[in-house]
């Protein structure tokens, strides 16, 4: 593939003037520059970064008609790298690759994957903030194009990332409800892929949940309604007997990077980890007997976020005894691995500059 230039001069020119926002939230704040690649006549074509901006989307197209659509959720960090670093982007890479593929759209190539990710870090390198908690969140997206009512995939895709320097998701402890009455996913279905759906599916019970005084819907299995899967955009963690529980990976929840990171991270503190299918009911009497004395969130843009209570459809509430002793210690070794201030002893950060070596990282 060609490679394309990185000073275009209308790039340059709103990068000179851009400045940080103060505070930053999650997610509010745009970066003035975006990737695009398209693919058409059955071939991606050669991307480049442009100024980020409102995309000419047919209103017939796939993408807004029928879903067509997927996307990823990433981190690039600052903090003590001396260059922005990646964290294990043949993770997302992958996952985005399955997303697209079940939805019937060509994954990029990876050597645009990582064009892509390297141009748009290295360029906004200046501006990717340094708290701890803080990053570049990066947010690969893909979209059908093709106008048509007929329900049949587009043949012309846009690949697009998006970038956002933010603070970490939520700053306090969370508040989950268990959803008895929607679906998430079931089995067969998009549960494991992130696409759009899944989450536009999510929303009416989130806005009841936050009615309620809860921050998050607690999806449970569609075909029982009796099992723990996860919430709507993080995966779902335990401490039982101080063992960490975890639903197992059913093919209706989204396999978490974070959550395979954890589980990583805690084998190795010698903590036992449980993946399982999780009855609700038996997480409930958990608590009330003593057994359950963590709950907690996990995902990219949530880090590892505490869960202090878990509350039902039919008003009942529990508050968790203990808001982070385990969750603590694992969000510290995770974030010092992902920031810098301690060894990787995964080689999971890659340093976004090396397109080359981050490229054969993809795969
Ligand atoms: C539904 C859902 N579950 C779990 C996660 C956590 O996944 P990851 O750790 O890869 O960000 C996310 C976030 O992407 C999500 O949207």
């Amino acid at each position: 593939m060609t490679p394309t230039p990185t000073d275009q001069p209308n790039v340059t020119a709103l990068l000179r003037e851009y400045a940080l926002p103060s505070p930053l939230g999650f997610g509010q704040e745009l970066a003035p520059i975006m990737y695009r690649a398209d693919y058409m006549s059955g071939t991606w074509q050669a991307g480049q970064l442009i100024p980020f901006g409102e995309v000419n989307i047919n209103p017939a197209a796939t993408c807004v008609q029928f879903g067509q659509q997927c996307f990823e959720g990433m981190k690039a960090y600052k903090a003590a790298h001396k260059q922005p670093t990646l964290f294990r982007p043949e993770a997302n890479f992958a996952r985005f690759s399955r997303s697209a593929t079940r939805l019937s759209m060509p994954p990029p190539t990876k050597e645009i994957f990582a064009e892509a990710l390297s141009q748009l870090v290295t360029a906004f390198a200046r501006f990717i903030p340094e708290d701890s908690g803080q990053s570049l969140y990066l947010r690969p997206t893909l979209l059908g194009l093709d106008n048509t009512f007929a329900v049949k995939s587009s043949e012309r895709f846009c690949f697009l990332l998006l970038a956002s320097p933010s603070d970490a998701y939520y700053g306090d402890p969370i508040k989950v409800m268990i959803e008895r009455t929607h679906s998430r996913a079931a089995k067969g279905g998009t549960g494991s892929e992130k696409v759009g759906g899944n989450y536009a599916g999510s929303l009416l019970a989130t806005g009841r949940c936050i009615k309620a005084g809860f921050d998050q819907p607690l999806w449970l299995d569609a075909a029982t309604h009796s099992e723990i899967e996860e919430l709507s955009g993080m995966n779902f963690m335990a401490v039982i007997d101080d063992e960490l529980h975890t639903p197992a990976l059913s093919g209706t929840i989204l396999p978490g990077v974070t959550r395979d990171s954890i589980i990583r991270i805690a084998k190795s503190m010698s903590i036992r980890v449980v993946e399982r299918t999780m009855p609700v009911a038996g997480l409930l009497t958990d608590i009330i007997n003593g057994r359950c004395t963590e709950l907690f969130a996990c995902g990219t843009a949530a880090i590892i976020c505490p869960i202090s209570e878990i509350g039902d459809a039919d008003g009942a509430k529990m508050a968790l005894p203990d808001t982070g002793k385990v969750a603590s210690k694992l969000r510290a070794t995770l974030l010092n691995i992902q920031e810098g201030r301690a060894d990787d002893p995964y080689g999971w950060s890659v340093a976004a500059e090396d397109t080359d070596r981050l490229c054969s990282r993809l795969g």
